[in-house]
């Protein structure tokens, strides 16, 4: 295995919020462990959390997460790519295929398997394997959306020097036209939009809401289209992605009800987006994060500080050196601006930015809601617990905008 993808994994590690790479005892966690590598551990959770809306079957996760070695970042991909090519075949069979829920589901599996398998591959960019598994996930994911009952719409939205990455989502009117609540859906660093299909689209179809997803600089599918890194000014993604939904989608868009959400990183993203963007009249953060560098530099082992501020790009993720090299990933001045009712998650388990929710609280005053996730639920960003998450964030929705 290369020392940079350890590293990468370690990156990911932090921002999927677990405090150490390896070998972690089973006391620290509140369910029983995945994996001993508590890396693995959340991701195989991730993968079983979407399996709750289609994503996956529990005993192929399961059975994937028997065969994964502690530490052992190529043979995670394998296992999982092997799993992903094994449902792409039983999807292409004709006595399968002739069915739109087979072909939703089996397709819907198979992309997020595919997911899962290019989770630790990004210590090289310039592996093929990258684009590869990427490009069979987003084919398996368009068959699986476009067999939903209102198919969902891939668009790509001008901004200015680059292309925002969305997907659009109808609520279902059972014929009628009318505009709905509608939820614009931002991940973090890792996370792609077709993850957050899983983590909160089909529960806002469900209770009748549009979504549109989103990725920018830095996101999945731009990073490997654009060849383009994060950017802190994320207003620059945002207010073009607005202007696109209510140009196009204007019939369907109650805009009194329009709320915006930001998954893991996102939450600062949302934050520092949502602050120029009067369009939006509330605001969910999944965590709240005040400052993404300063939180870095608190939660991250002396080594890996070292590393950094040696500068040694190559050793870490690029993608990552770039945005936490970067002191302006801070809502210090841009907080103020916000004055829609927001809604923060404080996961307790959370690592990497464990303490910022409280922070974007307090910076914003008397607005914000602030709610505890703890025990089973405490991981960053409520992985393992999709309905719980649900349940809180469509409730606040209720009880702020109607
Ligand atoms: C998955 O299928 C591709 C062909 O589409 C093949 O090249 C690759 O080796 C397979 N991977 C695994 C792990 O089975
Ligand atoms: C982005 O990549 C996907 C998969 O490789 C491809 O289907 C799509 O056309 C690309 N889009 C652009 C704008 O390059
Ligand atoms: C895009 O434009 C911004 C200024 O608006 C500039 O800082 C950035 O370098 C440009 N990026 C590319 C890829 O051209
Ligand atoms: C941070 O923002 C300031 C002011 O916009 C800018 O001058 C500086 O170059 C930015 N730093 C980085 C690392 O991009």
């Amino acid at each position: 295995m290369k020392y940079f993808t350890l590293l990468s994994g370690f990156i990911l590690s932090t921002f999927a919020g677990i405090r150490n790479v390896q070998a972690e005892e089973q006391d620290d966690h509140p369910i029983l462990l995945l994996n001993e590598d508590s890396t693995f551990h959340f991701e195989i959770l991730g993968g079983l959390g979407q399996a709750l809306t289609g994503g996956g079957d529990i005993s192929p996760i399961l059975g994937a997460a028997k065969n994964v070695t502690p530490g052992d970042f190529d043979k995670f991909t394998n296992i999982f790519y092997r799993l992903a090519n094994e449902t792409k075949a039983q999807a292409l069979k004709p006595s399968n295929a002739y069915d739109p829920i087979n072909v939703r589901d089996t397709w819907f599996s198979a992309a997020s398997y595919f997911r899962r398998a290019d989770s630790f591959t990004h210590g090289d960019w310039e592996d093929p394997l990258i684009n590869h598994l990427w490009e069979e996930m987003l084919s398996a994911f368009d068959k699986a959306i476009s067999s939903l009952p209102v198919p969902g719409q891939r668009v790509k939205i001008p901004a200015d020097n680059f292309t925002v990455e969305a997907i659009w989502y109808s609520a279902p009117s059972g014929g009628k036209r009318k505009k709905q609540p509608t939820l614009i859906l931002g991940g973090g660093y890792d996370g792609a939009q077709e993850d957050m299909y899983h983590t909160i689209v089909t529960n806002a179809l469900a209770r009748g809401c549009n979504a549109l997803t989103y990725e920018g600089p830095g996101q999945p599918t731009v990073r490997r289209n654009q060849s383009l890194g994060f950017i802190p000014n994320w207003e620059r993604v945002l207010t073009p992605t607005i202007d696109w939904l209510l140009a196009n989608k204007g019939a369907e868009v109650d805009t009194k009800r329009l709320a915006l959400y930001g998954h893991s990183m996102g939450g600062y993203l949302a934050a520092r987006a949502g602050a120029f963007e009067p369009r939006v009249k509330a605001i969910l953060l999944n965590g709240g994060i005040f400052d993404v560098h300063e939180s870095y530099l608190d939660q991250s082992p002396p080594v890996l500080i070292d590393l950094y501020k040696s500068g040694q790009k190559d050793a870490f993720d690029e993608t990552a050196f770039s945005m936490l090299s970067n002191p302006n990933y801070t809502l210090k001045d841009a907080i103020g601006r916000i004055k829609v009712p927001a809604w923060i998650a404080d996961a307790e388990l959370e690592g990497f930015f464990l303490g910022q929710p409280q922070k974007v609280k307090d910076a914003l005053g008397e607005k914000p809601s602030l709610h505890p996730f703890t025990g089973t639920a405490g991981y960053h960003c409520q992985a393992g617990v999709l309905q719980e998450l649900n349940r809180a964030i469509f409730a606040w929705l209720h009880k702020t905008l109607g």
